[in-house]
């Protein structure tokens, strides 16, 4: 790709998060920007390996307590709200139960990004065509404003995958909170979390002997020089994983392996990497159940119920808005 002019790239929200990230000591890249086509292709690969145990756990939970869920909910009435929809393989399995059971529910996914929301919507229509759904493109906060603003009907939220995972505590405090926020005494909102476990099983999911999670981590550089005009060389860095039992923080690095500067043509700009200086590019935060509520008391919300995978090494959680 050619950016069309320097000043508009290095404006962009990519090339001011990609700047302010690498001035700064430790040096950080966020992983939202790991997704770009190669990207979620990767992702896909990741979450179909025997390593990475945690799509396999979620949908577990789905497949196991379609019931419980519907029967904490007590209603047949509702829009089921899911933030992050991605390709909707978990929540399909809720789906298809609830439209067996005669419930009136509309599926509302929300999603940033339109070629995700087409695709959803067009295997919705194939895998359930008597399924209501409202696709909603833009920001979780304003559509879920927009949903509260527009209709009474009342609402479960889901924010699955342990997406929140990728959210430091503080972060994910202020995020449940806002959530919070757009919810009535009667909503729902279930979330997914990886749980804290042998750090063995852990560390195997990212770093798995494949190398996929490697590769995942380092297209995001490829993204960089494809975007930013960047010149890095990707042999010249490699992805280390750590997983810290204390506080359950799981950290993906690129590590430079020699000191060297890359340029952003793009940006008119370049940075220095002293040899083994690493940035840090993903927290994957795994939590304890004492850990969800202690999250939740902070941010306004009541734990209902569990749900576990017969392994126990995830939890979707049932909550409320607290009284
Ligand atoms: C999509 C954020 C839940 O952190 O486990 C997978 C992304 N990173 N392998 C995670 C990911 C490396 C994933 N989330």
């Amino acid at each position: 790709m050619t950016p069309s002019t320097p000043s508009k790239v290095s404006q962009s929200p990519l090339a001011i998060d990609v700047m302010s990230g690498l001035k700064q000591d430790p040096k950080s890249l966020p992983s939202k920007y790991f997704y770009d086509a190669k990207g979620d292709r990767l992702f896909q690969e990741i979450m179909h390996m025997p390593e990475y145990y945690l799509t396999n756990a979620e949908y577990e939970i789905m497949d196991t307590h379609q019931k419980t869920i519907l029967d904490t909910i007590g209603r047949d009435t509702f829009d089921l709200v899911e933030l992050g929809a991605g390709d909707g393989y978990k929540t399909k399995v809720l789906l298809r139960y609830l439209v067996e059971k005669g419930i009136d529910v509309r599926y509302c996914p929300v999603d940033i990004s339109k070629s995700v929301l087409l695709e959803l919507e067009n295997s919705l229509k194939a895998d359930l065509p008597d399924l209501a759904f409202h696709c909603l493109q833009g920001d979780y906060f304003d559509m879920l404003g927009e949903l509260t603003y527009r209709s009474e009907t009342p609402k479960v939220i889901l924010f699955m995958g342990a997406n929140i995972g990728n959210m430091p505590k503080k972060e994910a405090e202020t995020f449940l909170a806002r959530i919070r926020e757009t919810m009535s005494p009667r909503d729902y909102l279930i979330v997914g979390f990886d749980l804290k476990k042998d750090p063995e099983v852990i560390l195997r999911a990212y770093d798995d002997p494949a190398g996929k999670t490697a590769a995942f981590n380092l297209n995001l550089l490829t993204r960089l020089n494809r975007e930013l005009g960047a010149n890095f060389e990707l042999d010249a860095f490699r992805h280390w994983e750590t997983y810290d039992p204390m506080t359950g923080a799981t950290r993906s690095y690129l590590v430079s392996k020699r000191n060297q500067t890359v340029t952003f043509e793009a940006l008119k700009w370049s940075v220095h990497f002293a040899a083994w200086e690493a940035i840090n590019v993903e927290l994957s935060q795994k939590y304890s159940i004492d850990d969800i509520h202690e999250l939740a008391g902070t941010a306004g919300l009541t734990p209902i119920r569990h749900l576990h995978d017969k392994r126990k090494y995830f939890v979707d959680t049932i909550f409320k808005k607290k009284e």
